[in-house]
């Protein structure tokens, strides 16, 4: 089945040849088609071009055309390399817990955070954590998102981990959006191994990675490399033994402090290095000619009144930098990308373009997606945005509060 969208005001990041991932000063460019078409055949895009150059005879005469007028754009959907959508419940009394003083690691220390989401998550079948993690994917679909990566590691023993992955799979069997798991081995030490991380460290390795790849449940691995969490050597023992499973990693680094992850996450090759709240000149250096995406998360430096990550001055370094949601219930309850764009310019001072290329093209690096997402190039998937009217792109970012988004389509699928 044929769909073809005429007169679009403009066609963003229509790029003929992909790009893996946009660095420094070429975040700036992105491919730009104004009065454009697209033509998309079942879940993949066919075509694109200028409205002068399009003739209806070279497409199938039973193609559904869909006219935008000259006054909507399409961009591509958001990818979004970063979330914890599976989770049991909600942490709002924690929310609460804040705005009275107290801090995430306080929060965490006195037995609530991450393990106050594994006791609601243990608590909770696998079919009702299917249909709570279900309704987020369908709340982020409509909010633009076509790609998504969801961790593990509110299960902090196998079992729950299992359970927690398994409803990963299920979302990526049942529903339209692109799902990649990944298994977030040691996100905080559970209570039974109180004192004892480095006995939790060895049942990490010795027991939950053997199972979680012979089931075949995710693609990466992940530690909280940060302090109160685990340690540069915890993390290097779990990297080293994910990675003889042939897990490569992604990782949680520099949210808390200058904690080395992201040293770590590069001396392991990592595909991404992610949350680096707390960045200096070290880990920037660290972070030059490698394969390993600085991936920024603004929902989390806004929700915990942490740092914002110096990513102007990452891009003066050459570097590529990307932006996802870390939708979780503890520290960014929220999967809206298009207010993860409006922070990186209001916040992080990038620029429009910049902000796009960080949310679709970089992210989508982030997690392995480079050749079927992150652009409109013929032959990636059909997964885009159709916004509402707009005077000019950088009204999107700037209309921080409104959706602005009029359709999505996922894979080809209109989401409604
Ligand atoms: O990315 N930092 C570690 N993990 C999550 C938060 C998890 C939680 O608080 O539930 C994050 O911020
Ligand atoms: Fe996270």
């Amino acid at each position: 089945m044929q769909k073809i969208f005429i007169n679009i005001k403009s066609l963003l990041k229509a790029e003929r040849k992909n790009k893996t991932k946009i660095c420094g000063e070429d975040m700036k460019n992105i491919g730009v088609i104004d009065n454009a078409f697209l033509i998309i055949e079942d879940d993949k895009i066919l075509d694109f071009g200028k409205m002068k150059d399009f003739e209806l005879k070279n497409y199938n005469k039973n193609a559904e055309i869909i006219n935008l007028k000259g006054k909507q754009y399409i961009l591509p959907a958001f990818v979004d390399s970063h979330t914890h959508i599976v989770y049991a419940g909600s942490r709002e009394a924690e929310f609460v817990d804040k705005i009275n003083g107290l801090t995430y690691e306080e929060i965490a220390k006195r037995g609530g955070g991450i393990l106050n989401s594994a006791k609601l998550l243990h608590n909770t079948s696998e079919d009702e954590l299917y249909e709570q993690a279900k309704k987020r994917i369908y709340e982020v679909m409509r909010l633009g998102t076509g790609a998504v990566e969801i961790k593990s590691g509110y299960g902090l023993n196998t079992e729950d981990e299992i359970k927690m992955l398994k409803v990963i799979k299920r979302l990526k069997e049942m529903t339209p959006i692109t799902i990649v798991p990944t298994f977030l081995a040691a996100h905080a030490v559970p209570p039974e191994y109180k004192g004892k991380q480095t006995e939790f460290v060895d049942m990490v390795i010795n027991e939950m990675i053997p199972i979680v790849a012979s089931m075949e449940l995710a693609d990466y691995i992940d530690v909280f490399c940060d302090k109160g969490f685990f340690t540069v050597e915890d993390t290097e023992r779990i990297l080293t033994a994910g990675m003889k499973y042939g897990f490569r990693p992604k990782i949680h680094a520099n949210e808390l402090d200058y904690s080395g992850g992201v040293q770590v996450g590069v001396k392991y090759n990592a595909l991404s290095v992610d949350h680096l709240e707390y960045l200096g000149d070290e880990e920037i250096n660290a972070l030059k000619d490698t394969e390993t995406m600085p991936t920024i998360l603004p929902g989390t430096a806004f929700f915990l009144g942490l740092p914002y990550s110096p990513a102007r001055k990452m891009i003066q370094a050459g570097l590529p930098v990307a932006m996802a949601s870390d939708y979780n219930p503890g520290s960014s309850p929220s999967g809206n990308m298009k207010f993860i764009m409006s922070m990186a310019c209001s916040k992080y001072k990038l620029l429009p373009n910049e902000a796009l290329n960080a949310v679709t093209s970089n992210t989508a690096y982030a997690i392995g997606l480079s050749e079927t997402h992150g652009s409109i190039t013929t032959g990636k998937v059909a997964s885009f945005i159709v916004t509402k009217e707009m005077p000019s792109f950088d009204f999107f970012p700037y209309s921080f509060g409104s959706g602005l988004i009029d359709k999505v389509y996922i894979n080809g699928e209109l989401i409604d």
